[in-house]
């Protein structure tokens, strides 16, 4: 796989929670909408898969029959997928198949005669010509697409105190590293959503964005923990001149959210496209 992945299955159940929460049941609904004219079975395409949560989520939303198509570089994390209870909105059980393939093998055709295309965590990690070609593939085949939770780059942490100065050089630090350009790619990071709703708007469609930003209260400790760790250890990579302060910051933060004083704020946004 040419993407480097991080993602874990403890990772994805760890966050799963807080993006469930966080994702647009309006978007859904307006997919819902999409296809309520389409013949069935549904059949959806999920990049980028994982364990399955965004077919997990998105599945009881949509109308049945649905049979899935669950596509992943990673043949590691799909021995996890787990879509055991996962029924359509009348209650049905759906059918599902794996593809293990890295995203620049997608055929240009892979979703022709299907009736969506969904990604969730997924366009951030991609390159500008990986998205361009995601995005090829829906408008070839006139499928809507609807992709979940990818990064602005936004995120607040509280209580404030008087950490404005290195939380600033932190984020920046971040989203440079998000962006970073790795054996010859360089992601997106939180130009994603931007890019991509101008590459469907350029083929002429119907692009709506809504905000979905993790609100994570004092009770979700661990995810606040280790979404700071990491937040904090991808700044260092990009800026290792800010140790001193910023493990610091690490050390003083972590203990706030081991003892449950932490509340953390971390912006994504959901992007529906469809034909006009
Ligand atoms: C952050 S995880 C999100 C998983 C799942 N969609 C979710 O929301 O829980 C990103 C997933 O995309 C996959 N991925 C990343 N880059 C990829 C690429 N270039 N080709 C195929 N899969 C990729 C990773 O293996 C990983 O499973």
């Amino acid at each position: 796989m040419t993407s480097i992945s991080t993602a874990t299955p403890g990772w994805l159940a760890l966050r799963a929670p807080a993006d469930d929460s966080a994702r647009s049941a309006e978007l859904a609904h307006e997919l819902a909408r999409l296809l309520s004219g389409v013949s069935a079975p549904i059949v959806v395409h999920d990049l980028g898969a994982g364990t399955g949560s965004m077919t997990r989520w998105l599945a009881p939303r949509l109308p049945g029959p649905q049979r899935w198509v669950l596509r992943d570089g990673d043949p590691d994390i799909v021995e996890h997928l787990d879509l055991r209870a996962v029924v359509d909105a009348s209650g049905h059980a759906i059918a599902s198949d794996v593809v293990v393939e890295d995203l620049s093998q997608l055929p240009a055709d892979a979703f022709e005669g299907s009736s969506a295309v969904t990604a969730s965590a997924l366009l951030d990690v991609v390159t500008e010509a990986e998205a361009a070609h995601v995005v090829r593939a829906c408008v070839a085949a006139g499928t809507p697409a609807l992709f979940s939770l990818t990064v602005t780059g936004a995120a607040r942490v509280r209580p404030a105190e008087r950490h404005e100065a290195i939380e600033h050089a932190i984020g920046a630090a971040f989203n440079d590293h998000q962006r970073r350009r790795h054996d010859e790619r360089r992601m997106l990071g939180p130009d994603a959503v931007p890019a991509v709703a101008g590459l469907f708007a350029d083929a002429g469609w119907n692009v709506r964005v809504a905000a979905t930003p993790w609100r994570l209260s004092r009770r979700r400790g661990a995810l606040i923990a280790e979404w700071l760790d990491g937040w904090v250890s991808a700044a260092l990579e990009q800026r290792p001149e800010l140790a001193a302060e910023a493990e610091e910051y690490r050390r003083h933060r972590l203990a706030q959210a081991a003892a449950g004083h932490l509340r953390v704020t971390v912006s994504h946004e959901d992007l529906l496209a469809w034909p006009r």
